[in-house]
């Protein structure tokens, strides 16, 4: 019987090249950036941090590039104490990298250029190891679905829980659906994804699909569906935005933490969302990402 412990994040790494602008451009438009700053990110860089962040061991699998970003973000994943060897360089490839306009009212657009994160290889024995020996995986869709299934259906084989944060959105099948212990979306991800425009109506369709949903409503909060049946709603903490970029992975990478503990759903939802309260109150991904100690200073502040 396997012993399960700690999480593995199974996704992409990017630098984030981040221009400060005063509004999002429209179409056509052409606009000065005040400045432009770079950070580590990519979804599955920004969630293995916030997992490690908040105490818990982790695990990360993906792919850079031989090249200057891919070595910092080599050296993050050392800093953040992530277990990295089943991180691959792949030779005369880029790492991934994500163009990003943060505006003066917190708003972002992201377009990223993708690199090694899509090397479309299949997972190693190595890579299933470590899946078969964590409590969690969790995974994210900057990378090829393909490797992400396979993941998800074989952790499901080993017992582990497996949490697939569904962004950027696409059409999910039912194989995937079906191992998947938690999905993690937002309203607009819910809405792509069950191919309905009606929020309420676009949830309720995900939720039969899954054991356990949850939709985060930004300002708004989150819901958790479990079993088809709405079972509570969490208010958003309520705090001066600087940059929302990474704060969905914060809350994804903070709730995948507590569960690896034992906590309960209730404590995990609450606990990921005093995490990405924190997040959008700085500038970058990774930067923004708080820690186990200053979440629960945050909570208690708020009891
Ligand atoms: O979710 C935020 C992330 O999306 C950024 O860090 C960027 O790299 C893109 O992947």
């Amino acid at each position: 019987m396997t012993e399960h412990s700690g999480v593995v994040v199974l996704g992409s790494l990017n630098m984030d090249i981040v221009l400060s602008v005063e509004r999002i451009p429209g179409p056509g438009e052409t606009l000065l950036a005040r400045e432009m700053d770079t950070y580590p990110g990519g979804k599955g860089l920004n969630q293995a941090v916030a997992v490690a962040r908040a105490n818990a061991p982790c695990t990360m699998i993906g792919f850079l590039g031989t090249d200057d970003f891919g070595r910092s973000l080599r050296d993050v994943l050392e800093t953040e104490r992530i277990e990295n060897s089943r991180v691959l360089e792949i030779k005369g490839q880029t790492t991934g990298q994500a163009f990003i306009t943060v505006s003066q009212s917190a708003e972002n657009s992201i377009v990223v250029v993708s690199g090694a994160n899509i090397n479309p290889s299949s997972l190693t024995e190595r890579d299933l190891e470590s899946i078969a020996s964590a409590r969690v995986l969790l995974a994210q869709l900057e990378i090829p679905i393909s490797r992400v299934s396979q993941a998800a259906r074989f952790a499901k084989s080993k017992g582990s829980t497996v949490v697939l944060n569904a962004a950027p959105a696409t059409e999910l099948d039912d194989d995937l659906l079906s191992n998947l212990d938690f999905l993690i979306v937002n309203e607009h991800e819910a809405s792509i994804i069950a191919k309905e425009n009606d929020l309420p109506k676009a949830m309720q369709k995900l939720a039969g699909k899954v054991d356990n949903l949850i939709v985060t409503l930004g300002k708004l909060g989150s819901v958790v569906f479990s079993n088809a049946i709405e079972l509570f709603r969490t208010p958003a903490f309520e705090v001066k935005a600087v940059d929302t970029t990474g704060a969905g992975d914060t809350f994804c990478g903070a709730f995948v933490a507590a569960i690896s503990k034992g906590e309960t759903i209730q404590f995990a939802v609450r606990y990921a969302t005093a995490a990405s309260a924190l997040a959008v109150t700085k500038q970058g991904a990774v930067p923004s990402i708080p820690t186990e100690a200053e979440v629960e200073e945050f909570l208690a502040a708020r009891l």
